[in-house]
C-alpha cells in the first residue's frame, strides 16, 4: 500500500490517553468480532466484565486510544512486566483495532506514538510481545517497526476450536540514552 494514502486515510484520527471514562468503549473494542479474534478476549462476554480494569490506572504502563467520530476504533498500551526492578527495563505491548479501521495505518501510527513514549521517555529499553503465528498482518507491522523474532510458543492459545502457535517478538531501544559523566 501506498504509505502516504495510507497515513490520508485516517485524517480524523485523534491518538490520546486512555482515560477511566473509556472503558465502555475499550471493552466494546476488545470483545468486537474481528478484534477479539487475535488477542486472547472471548466472544460473547459481557462489556461490564472488562470495565473493573480498564476503570483503572495501570502503573508503569502507557495505554492509549484512537478516536474517530467520536468512538473508539483503535488501543494499544505497553504493560510492565511484573513488579521486579530487574524487569523494569522491559514493556510488553498489546494492540486492537475495529475490524473497519484494520489496514489504514492506526496501527502503525497508536505503535510509533507507544515507542517515542519506551524510547525518549519512560527509559524502556525492551518492548515484548506475542503474536498468533497465524496473524500475519500483526507480524507484518511489528517487523516494520523493528520487532525480530525470538521464538515461537506451540499450541499456545485455543483459536475457533484450534490450538495456535505464537510468536515471541522483541524490539530492542535502537539508541539508547546515555549518562553523561562530565562533572
Ligand atoms: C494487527 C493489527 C493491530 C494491525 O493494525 P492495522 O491498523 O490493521 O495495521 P496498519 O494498517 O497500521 O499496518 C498493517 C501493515 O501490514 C500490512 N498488511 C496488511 N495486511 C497484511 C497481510 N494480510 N499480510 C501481510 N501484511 C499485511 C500493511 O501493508 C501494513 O504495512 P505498512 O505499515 O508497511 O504499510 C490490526 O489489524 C488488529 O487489531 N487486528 C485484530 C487484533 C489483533 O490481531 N491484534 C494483534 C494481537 S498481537
Amino acid at each position: 500500500m501506498d504509505r502516504a494514502a495510507h497515513e490520508a486515510d485516517a485524517p480524523s484520527l485523534t491518538i490520546r490517553a486512555r482515560e477511566p471514562e473509556d472503558a465502555a468503549g475499550m471493552s466494546a473494542l476488545m470483545g468486537s468480532p474481528g478484534t477479539f479474534e487475535g488477542t486472547l478476549q472471548l466472544p460473547d462476554m459481557p462489556v461490564a466484565s472488562r470495565l473493573e480494569f480498564l476503570s483503572k490506572v495501570e502503573p508503569g504502563a502507557c495505554n492509549l486510544v484512537a478516536v474517530a467520530e467520536g468512538r473508539i476504533v483503535g488501543c494499544a498500551g505497553l504493560h510492565a512486566n511484573g513488579t521486579s526492578m530487574r524487569r523494569a527495563h522491559t514493556r510488553s505491548l498489546g494492540i486492537g483495532i475495529a475490524a473497519e479501521w484494520q489496514g489504514r495505518g492506526v496501527g502503525r501510527q497508536l505503535i510509533a506514538r507507544l515507542l517515542d513514549w519506551a524510547d525518549n521517555w519512560a527509559g524502556v529499553l525492551r518492548v515484548e510481545l506475542m503474536v498468533h503465528a497465524d496473524n500475519d498482518r500483526a507480524q507484518a507491522l511489528y517487523r516494520n517497526m523493528g520487532f525480530v523474532e525470538e521464538g515461537r510458543m506451540r499450541n499456545y492459545a485455543l483459536k475457533n476450536g484450534r490450538f495456535v502457535d505464537a510468536v515471541a517478538m522483541a524490539r530492542l531501544h535502537p539508541n539508547p540514552p546515555e549518562l553523561s559523566l562530565r562533572a
